[in-house]
């Protein structure tokens, strides 16, 4: 059996209409959602329907939660709960300054303590899976990740995603995948492997790699038929301008028009990358302050090329 193939969750990219267009190629496994704030989520924002929105595949997905403040977060995983999800996971590895200023993603990595009472509070609001994301840690030091992670697992947490980089690393330098088969091979539980997946065939490469499951990030953006074509392993042509089109028709269906120019810039910032005049048409699409100036652009692109 090869390990299973994970979506990562990634803030403004892992929402519905990119689940959806991933479900359109065959979808994958297990789709965690984009991170969610647990203080958003109680004070119930306005746009709170749109991030606990779990199809196309509700028994497939995962809700991400960062925070804080272990009340607000046990209190966030209650509602999570009782929506329709396979589980809930727990952000320990976001990078971001501004969320680590804050004590939230990564900065929880910094006391073992702390994460541990952290899922101590958390378990018993929840009956689904709990799942933690997180990195190496401040330091390359595994005899560390080993002790905060077994915390973690005694404290009730049923899946660890590893995202094998120190929180001060960026993604120039490249993951360190033999962090994963060491943490696999010392916890009960089992433990995804995350980082620099970048065709079918690394996919391929990872999953039969010593680790419990493969998440993927950037590619899937790239290359929403990553998953269906590594798993059919099967040569595979897709149509670039209409898998662009079908993305912004989803976009509008599934995503409040306020978010709508902020998540085709994301999506289209790593799916020009299959276009050798790519980075032009980003910078021609980052003009555009509409949906239907986003279709147009795209669609003369395309024409020209043709023509
Ligand atoms: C635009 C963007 C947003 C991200 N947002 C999140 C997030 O909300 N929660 C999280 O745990 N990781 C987040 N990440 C990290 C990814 O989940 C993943 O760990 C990282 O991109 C490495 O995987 P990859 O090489 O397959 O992209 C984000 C990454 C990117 C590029």
């Amino acid at each position: 059996m090869k390990a299973p193939f994970f979506l990562a969750p990634m803030a403004e990219i892992s929402h519905r209409a990119l689940r959806e267009l991933i479900e359109d190629f065959g979808g994958c496994d297990c789709y965690f959602s984009e991170m969610i704030s647990a203080a958003a989520l109680l004070a119930n924002g306005p746009f709170e329907k749109w991030y606990i929105d779990s199809a196309p595949k509700p028994e497939k997905h995962v809700f991400q939660l960062v925070g804080s403040n272990p009340e607000v977060i046990s209190r966030a995983a209650a509602v999570l709960d009782r929506l329709d999800c396979a589980g809930i996971d727990i952000n320990m590895g976001c990078s971001a300054p501004l969320i680590r200023k804050t004590g939230a993603g990564a900065a929880w990595m910094a006391s073992i303590d702390n994460a541990g009472r952290l899922i101590s509070q958390v378990r018993p609001q929840t009956k689904r899976r709990l799942s933690v994301k997180l990195r190496i840690g401040f330091n390359e030091d595994f005899d560390y990740l080993l002790r905060f992670c077994r915390c973690l697992e005694d404290a009730g947490v049923e899946l660890i995603t590893l995202h094998p980089r120190t929180v001060m690393e960026k993604f120039k330098r490249t993951a360190r995948w033999e962090y994963v088969a060491l943490l696999k091979n010392e916890l009960k539980i089992p433990v995804a492997g995350n980082g620099d997946v970048a065709s079918p065939e690394d996919l391929l490469r990872r999953a039969a790699s010593p680790c419990d499951a493969v998440m993927v990030g950037r590619a899937a953006v790239k290359m929403p038929w990553i998953f269906a074509q590594a798993k059919n392993n099967e040569e595979f042509t897709p149509n670039i301008e209409e898998t662009g089109l079908r993305f912004l028709e989803l976009l509008a269906l599934y995503q409040p028009p306020e978010f709508h120019i902020s998540r085709a810039r994301r999506f289209f910032g790593f799916f020009c990358d299959n276009l050798l005049w790519g980075n032009y048409l980003k910078n021609l699409l980052n003009r555009e302050e509409s949906l239907t100036g986003i279709k147009r652009v795209w669609q003369e692109f395309f024409a020209e090329g043709s023509s």
